[in-house]
């Protein structure tokens, strides 16, 4: 499965999703998350995100490796999203700001 990691946390670009052939995503208030039980391993979202979050479980960093239990998690609580929508308008000011996860909103 491929995991969306730390650097998604608000920024949230949603470009993501436009490419999931199986709408694998689900949406938090300032996070996304792939469902592993969904997701095809196709791997044509990697290159679409712009803050580079998205990495195969396989090569996940081992500092990232948290988030494969959280997508687990919180894909099951949130909602599916399968449409681009506008990223938080100070995106690009986090986007390469290490440690989000105690800004995670659950
Ligand atoms: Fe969807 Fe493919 Fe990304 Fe999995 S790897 S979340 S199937 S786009
Ligand atoms: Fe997050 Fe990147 Fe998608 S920032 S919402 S994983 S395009």
């Amino acid at each position: 499965t491929f995991v969306v990691t730390d650097n998604c946390i608000k920024c949230k670009y949603t470009d993501c999703v436009a490419v999931c052939p199986v709408d694998a995503f689900f949406e938090g208030p300032n996070f996304l998350v792939i469902d592993p039980a969904i997701c095809i391993d196709c791997a044509l979202c990697m290159p679409e995100c712009p803050a580079d979050a998205i990495f195969q479980d396989t090569e996940l960093p081992p500092d990232q490796s948290e988030y494969l239990q959280i997508n687990a998690e919180l894909s099951q609580q949130w909602p599916n999203i399968n449409e681009v929508i506008p990223a938080p308008a100070d995106a690009d000011d986090w986007n390469g700001v290490p440690n989000k996860l105690p800004l995670l909103e659950r």
